[in-house]
């Protein structure tokens, strides 16, 4: 929270956000994707910001994810780190820019640390290689929360945006995903659209905390993509989403209110002009 003294704002570390599982406390976190939500967010007092490549639907108005490039990750999160003081600043790699090589991994993953100022960076998947990926950008400084469950850019070999891990088998494969994980180096773990008893296993079977987007109760905190909590984004209404506020009918209003002043002569008034 803001102290409002002028103080300078103590930033949270990765080593506490892994110790709040330990402590039983709930991690909060929410997307961000310029620097004015990016500091109204940290002032809330969330404790991680997320520069998510969610971007590409919530800002850029794409169907997916998929076109999104690693220059406009970088371009948003080194905005939204301007306004970040306290909370912690992660950021998507997104989709070719880390699944080709190890090789290609370090470099995009160090670029967005070297030129944002993230903590932290996320990548989705948890097959062999994606954990070997893990590990070697770990193993190169660069801290990283996995990502599995739904995972966006994947939509085209899952079939859509459904819930993973239905059945026993898929159920039993998450948990290992996890597990790998977190033996790689991940220090934490995003379960995306993922049943909440299984989310609560998985939560249950790693030392690192996961946190869930309509993965239910059982994980250690909870991520909402920004203009969907604050109900900007209106025509998107999956059933894991809560609304926080209503602010797409605040915001025709108020610019259908400016347009009739103005075109009604009422704006600017003598209060108004120099
Ligand atoms: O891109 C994103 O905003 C995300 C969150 C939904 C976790 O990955």
């Amino acid at each position: 929270m803001s102290s409002g003294t002028g103080d300078a704002v103590r930033a949270l570390s990765i080593r506490e956000y892994v110790q709040r599982k330990q402590k039983g406390e709930k991690i909060v976190m929410v997307t961000a994707y310029d620097a004015l939500f990016g500091r109204l967010v940290d002032e809330a007092g969330v404790d991680a910001v997320l520069v998510g490549d969610s971007l590409g639907n919530v800002i850029a108005g794409l169907d997916t994810t998929l076109p999104v490039t690693l220059d406009q990750m970088i371009y948003h999160a080194t905005m939204v780190r301007r306004g970040v003081k306290r909370a912690l600043l992660f950021v998507d790699m997104p989709f070719l820019t880390y699944q080709a090589s190890v090789e290609q991994a370090i470099m995009s993953c160090g670029r967005v640390l070297q030129q944002t100022g993230a903590s932290a960076v996320k990548m989705e998947g948890a097959g062999e290689e994606m954990a070997e990926t893990v590990r070697r950008v770990v193993g190169a400084g660069i801290p990283v929360v996995g990502h599995i469950g739904f995972t966006p850019q994947s939509v085209h070999t899952l079939g859509g945006a459904r819930v993973q891990g239905r059945d026993a088998g898929d159920a039993s494969r998450m948990i290992d995903e996890a597990r790998r994980l977190e033996d790689a180096g991940a220090f934490s773990i995003v379960l995306e659209l993922v049943p909440a008893e299984l989310a609560a296993r998985i939560t249950a079977a790693v030392a690192v905390p996961t946190i869930g987007i309509g993965a239910g109760a059982g994980c250690d905190g909870q991520v909402l993509v920004l203009p969907d909590l604050l109900g900007l984004n209106d025509r998107f209404a999956p059933k894991f989403l809560k609304r926080y506020a209503e602010m797409a009918s605040d915001v025709r209003g108020a610019v259908e209110r400016f347009a009739s002043d103005v075109r009604g002569g009422k704006y600017p008034g003598s209060e108004h002009s120099f």
